[in-house]
């Protein structure tokens, strides 16, 4: 291939730092020193190169992503807010935010500029569908909402593409081929899958080869997620991958890899947001019921299982007299403690009525922080620190618990499900968390 149709992939170390400036609040002066300090460095580090793809198109894409950075830059820099902001638009304001002016002007820059493709190759049911309801749905209404028609995010041709969607669902893989009987050998076959897909995109067309795959996504909610990659690092080592089993400790890459929320997902509808009971009216201090499984759930129903604490309600089972809605409604924090995975649904549900999640994991990263600033509106405990549990909540001043709960609904927006997707909205969320990782690489001519 001729030298001057190579194209190399450059992850430049400026844009790397722009999620720096994501990572800590912009009011601290040191971080622009930090910035400026990176910038000087400019330490280049090559990806791939190869192709023969239209070169202007290609130019125009960098160009805009260009374009889109400078202008973030100068909203932080600035302290300023996006100036076409519609009268009455939502703004998001508030200590929940790590850079409120950085944020706005990223999601406009977003919703203006963003074009993603979905290749268009594969069958359903494995392909272009994905579950709509129970704990995976964020999966299924993802996948839906990228090929509705009328998508604003959506390129009408690959080339005006800044992003690249790989449309397979592992848990309707999972759903459709995994049995017990046959379990011998599943995972690799689900690779394989994954694998063919992409040889086949990479033979066809020029993109996945002129980034190596770094631009490219797929979004999985299942457990199962994480594992399609992992034993072809050199095919998958620059794809990014929205996951919501985002476990640091199974190979989850902050910079590169984006975490979603798992939301449990009525059938056939998306689930109700309220204000769950008034927070001078929540009667039981935390409360958790679920499955007693694993580790950390082990260690929750060891020190708090037995209900002699009037305050902690940890159960399993239900009575039938009680509701699960109510009693989550009707609780100053919720405990979220992971099962199968780190993710939980019960964090969303918490902050759809109202109750601060009391994040109860390890090696979890925490979904949309680029942006969020969940110390603000929920509390952490680490697994070790279960025995304390009650202490820890008792220990927040009452003042401080209103503080967090008026922001769990302030923050129930970028939670909640909407079809169409609408500004800030979950969906919106999870497009911005890879519009960040986009804008951290450049596709560079040489
Ligand atoms: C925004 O709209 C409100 C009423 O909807 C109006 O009172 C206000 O003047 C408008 N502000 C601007 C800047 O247009
Ligand atoms: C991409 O790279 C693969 C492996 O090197 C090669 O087989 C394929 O033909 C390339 N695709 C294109 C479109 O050039
Ligand atoms: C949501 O609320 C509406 C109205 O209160 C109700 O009809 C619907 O069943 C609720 N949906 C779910 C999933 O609870
Ligand atoms: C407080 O809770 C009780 C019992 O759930 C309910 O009947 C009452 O309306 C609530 N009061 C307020 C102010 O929310
Ligand atoms: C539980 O309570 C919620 C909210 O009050 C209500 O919408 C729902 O129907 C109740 N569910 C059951 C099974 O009673
Ligand atoms: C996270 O990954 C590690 C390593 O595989 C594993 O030991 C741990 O159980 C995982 N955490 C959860 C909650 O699944």
């Amino acid at each position: 291939m001729a030298a001057s149709t190579k194209f190399y992939i450059t992850l430049i170390l400026f844009s790397l730092l722009f999620l720096a400036i994501y990572l800590f609040p912009w009011n601290k002066t040191h971080n622009l020193l930090i910035v400026s300090n990176l910038l000087s460095t400019s330490t280049t580090k090559f990806l791939q190169h190869e192709s023969k793809p239209n070169i202007k198109k290609k130019l125009a894409i960098e160009e805009q992503l260009a374009k889109a950075r400078g202008k973030i830059h100068k909203a932080i820099v600035e302290k300023r807010f996006a100036s076409n902001q519609k009268n009455g638009s939502f703004i998001p304001i508030g200590t929940m935010y790590k850079n409120s002016f950085a944020f706005v002007q990223s999601h406009t820059e977003m919703m203006k500029t963003f074009k993603i493709w979905t290749y268009k190759e594969g069958d359903i049911p494995l392909m272009h569908n994905g579950p709509m309801k129970s704990i995976y749905s964020a999966e299924g209404h993802f996948i839906e909402e990228m090929e509705r028609n009328g998508n604003p995010l959506a390129a009408k041709h690959p080339d005006e593409a800044h992003a690249f969607f790989i449309p397979i669902s592992v848990a309707k893989i999972v759903h459709y081929l995994f049995t017990p009987a046959e379990a011998y050998g599943f995972l690799e076959r689900m690779q394989t899958i994954f694998e063919d897909y992409i040889d086949i995109i990479s033979q066809r067309y020029p993109y996945w080869n002129r980034s190596n795959g770094a631009d490219h996504f797929f979004v999985s909610c299942h457990d199962w997620g994480p594992i399609v990659s992992r034993n072809n690092p050199k095919l998958f080592g620059n794809l990014i991958r929205v996951l919501c089993n985002a476990n640091t400790s199974e190979g989850f890459i902050p910079m590169r890899d984006v975490s979603m929320t798992e939301i449990n997902g009525p059938y056939n509808s998306i689930p109700n947001v309220s204000g769950g009971q008034s927070p001078h009216n929540r009667s039981i201090l935390a409360f958790f019921a679920g499955g007693n499984h694993d580790v950390v759930r082990n260690k929750l129903f060891q020190h708090w299982g037995s209900n002699e604490d009037n305050d902690i309600h940890v159960y399993t089972y239900l009575q039938e007299n009680q509701n699960y809605t109510e009693l989550l409604s009707g609780s100053k924090y919720c405990l979220c403690p992971s099962g199968y995975e780190v993710a939980s649904a019960r964090i969303t549900e918490a902050i759809y009525v109202g109750c601060i999640p009391v994040i109860i994991k390890n090696q979890y990263v925490l979904p949309y922080s680029d942006v969020l600033d969940w110390s603000q509106f929920s509390v952490q405990v680490p697994v070790m620190k279960i025995p304390d549990l009650k202490r820890i909540l008792e220990d927040i001043p009452f003042s401080k618990y209103l503080e967090m709960q008026k922001r769990v609904l302030e923050v129930q927006k970028h939670f909640t499900v909407h079809i169409p997707a609408e500004n800030y909205d979950v969906f919106h969320m999870i497009l911005h968390s890879v519009w960040l990782r986009r804008m951290n690489i450049r596709l560079l001519k040489f």
